[in-house]
């Protein structure tokens, strides 16, 4: 089956940069209508003039009270959404800060969750729609440092999981997308909320586990296309994580490293 994707909308969150940047690109340039959120109003601003009449935006932060239904509301007839904003942290759990651990529930689980269940009664009642989460590799193992942030991106994906099942027989499609290290401003950001120079992270992740925004959003318009429940764009490191699951020594000996 291959979706027609010709003047149907979607709706992006955390657009003004990184993935959600590069996929408004690709939606736009497979004929798709594009309402794009973040923040930054003056990013958001640019991208939209650049993309032309079919992209419109609404700034705001998705964990504002009531903004998931305000975006929902202003952004009309939506046919998907990729409920994309998120952000890391890189502390080790015994150092949490806890108003930080809890502001990256509200924005990497609790917004896009709310999202999306909001989105979902409208795509049911049509029958016909497509949610897209932002996931992670990191949403199958863990990496010392990154607890809080990987729990999060589990989290979305078993409820992702649970929703493509409960509306599948409303021929709405739910997808995760489990992007590798990718070159955005996710790793900068991630560092100078914990109070580092520079994450240690990315400078820890060998090149070929690197890719750029574009590898992802090309995936997810070919997941529109032709939907399926998650979006790899490496298959060793689907391979990879899969198997980290069945040997947790093995898992642990090899992500050590990337602390
Ligand atoms: N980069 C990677 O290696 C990687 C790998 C796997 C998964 N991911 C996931 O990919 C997604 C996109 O990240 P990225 O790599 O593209 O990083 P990014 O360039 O830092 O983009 C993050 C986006 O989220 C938005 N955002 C953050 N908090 C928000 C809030 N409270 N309200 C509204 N918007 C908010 C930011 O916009 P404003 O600041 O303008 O609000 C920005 O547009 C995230 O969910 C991330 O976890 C990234």
């Amino acid at each position: 089956m291959k979706i027609p994707l010709e003047g149907k909308s979607i709706l992006i969150t955390g657009a003004s940069s990184g993935i959600g940047e590069a996929t408004a690109r690709a939606c736009t340039k497979a004929g798709m209508r594009c309402v794009i959120t973040a923040r930054r109003t003056k990013r958001l601003q640019t991208l939209a003039r650049d993309l032309g009449d079919t992209c419109t935006y609404i700034s705001g932060d998705v964990t504002a009270a009531g903004f998931n239904t305000q975006l929902l509301d202003e952004a009309g007839d939506t046919y998907a959404i990729f409920a994309n904003a998120g952000f890391g942290l890189d502390q080790k759990m015994i150092n949490l800060d806890q108003q930080q651990f809890r502001n990256l529930f509200n924005t990497n689980v609790f917004a896009p969750v709310e999202l999306a269940s909001l989105a979902a009664k409208k795509m049911a009642a049509n029958k016909s729609g497509h949610i897209l989460f932002c996931a992670s590799c990191l949403s199958k193992f863990a990496t010392p440092s990154h607890g809080a942030y990987c729990a999060s991106k589990s989290a979305l994906e078993a409820i992702a999981k649970s929703m493509r099942m409960e509306l599948k027989e409303d021929a709405v499609f739910v997808s995760t997308v489990h992007p590798i290290g990718t070159r955005t401003e996710f790793f900068d950001m991630s560092a100078t909320r914990s109070g580092k120079k520079q994450s240690d992270f990315e400078s820890q992740t060998p090149s070929w586990l690197m890719q750029h925004p574009d590898t992802v959003a090309n995936a997810i318009v070919r997941c529109l296309r032709r939907p399926k429940p998650e979006v790899w764009t490496s298959v060793p490191m689907r391979l990879i994580s899969t198997s980290f699951s069945a040997f947790p020594r093995l898992s642990e000996a090899i992500t050590t490293r990337f602390s």
